[in-house]
């Protein structure tokens, strides 16, 4: 390559590249180029990239700019870069993205953990009097995990079950159950939403796909491209997961059991709407940083209430 100084033209005795790029050339050449590309936020996810590529961590790159950079890394650099170019989101190619200051595993069958969605954990863990309790918790379309093994984390004694339509995405959740220490007080089945589950949750936590069918051409390439359309898209009006999945709730609940449900911005109304018809009288929306109601907390409707 080019400006970057990716070229491959050869190599000096110690391995650098001919012509000698520095880390802090190729971190400022990178960085100007997904700018170019429309990456936002270009030169604190260049110094993800390359940190990735050069095996060191970012801080590294930005103290150490006058480091030599070896061809094997430029061009490890390159492929890496290349697919950021191509709007594939940084968690997918560094294959990892924190949640709930846990590392979890991303791969092609799971949505990228989203900092809104540790709302729903905030909002459950706030409502919870006693953390020592052995709590139920359930996670309807767990993805890679991360609302179940987060509230675990933060649930000693809590045993937990997370459910997903994607087998395959099953199969994330449970590296990183193992991985962040609570695979051994969860597991994970294939389902839809609770068909079969036995009742007796006390939480239960839920992130539906929520985008209408129409919205998805004007999402970002990131998320329209390259993450997997059934964790995303939910019908005309992106309200048919909820309108499924919300009536069954009540059944498998505890006396006194919480229900957390992600929103996407502007259907609050909507959603607790359907909450009600569900059978839930008490609810409560939560907001997120930007003061966005993200989470509609739902208690079942009994005053046996024990948490
Ligand atoms: C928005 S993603 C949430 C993933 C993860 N819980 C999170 O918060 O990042 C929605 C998830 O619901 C799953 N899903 C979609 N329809 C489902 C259904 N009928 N039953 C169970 N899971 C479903 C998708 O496969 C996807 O993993």
């Amino acid at each position: 390559m080019t400006q970057a100084g990716m070229t491959q033209s050869g190599m000096t005795q110690s391995g650098t590249a001919q012509g000698g790029m520095s880390q802090g050339e190729v971190l400022e050449a990178t960085a100007r180029r997904l700018a170019g590309a429309g990456v936002d936020a270009a030169r604190r996810e260049s110094r993800h990239l390359l940190a990735a590529a050069f095996g060191v961590g970012p801080e590294t790159l930005l103290a150490f700019p006058e480091r030599q950079v070896t061809v094997s890394q430029l061009c490890h650099a390159e492929t890496l870069v290349a697919r950021r170019i191509g709007r594939e989101p940084l968690a997918r190619i560094l294959g990892r993205r924190e949640f709930w200051s846990h590392e979890f595993k991303v791969t092609a069958d799971t949505l990228v953990p989203r900092p809104d969605s540790e709302t729903l954990i905030e909002s459950l863990l706030r409502d919870i009097g006693d953390r020592q309790s052995p709590l139920r918790v359930l996670d309807l379309g767990t993805g890679g995990g991360c609302l179940l093994i987060a509230l675990l984390s933060e649930l000693p004694r809590a045993r937990g079950l997370g459910v997903d339509i994607s087998v395959a995405a099953l199969a994330v959740a449970r590296d990183n159950a193992r991985a962040i220490g609570v695979g051994d007080r969860c597991f994970f089945v294939a389902g839809n939403w609770c068909a079969g589950l036995a009742p007796g949750w006390d939480l239960v936590v839920c992130n539906p796909p929520y985008i209408a069918d129409h919205e998805i051409v004007g999402l970002e390439p990131e998320v329209r491209c390259h993450e997997p359309r059934a964790a995303l898209v939910a019908g005309a009006d992106g309200l048919a997961a909820y309108r499924s999945m919300l009536p069954q709730v009540p059944r498998i609940l505890a006396p006194g059991g919480r229900l957390a449900v992600e929103l996407g911005s502007g259907q609050a109304d909507a959603v607790s709407s359907l909450a009600r018809q569900a059978g839930f009288k008490r609810l409560e929306l939560c907001p997120d940083l930007a003061g966005i109601s993200r989470c509609l907390l739902a208690v079942s409707d009994d005053t046996r209430g024990k948490l």
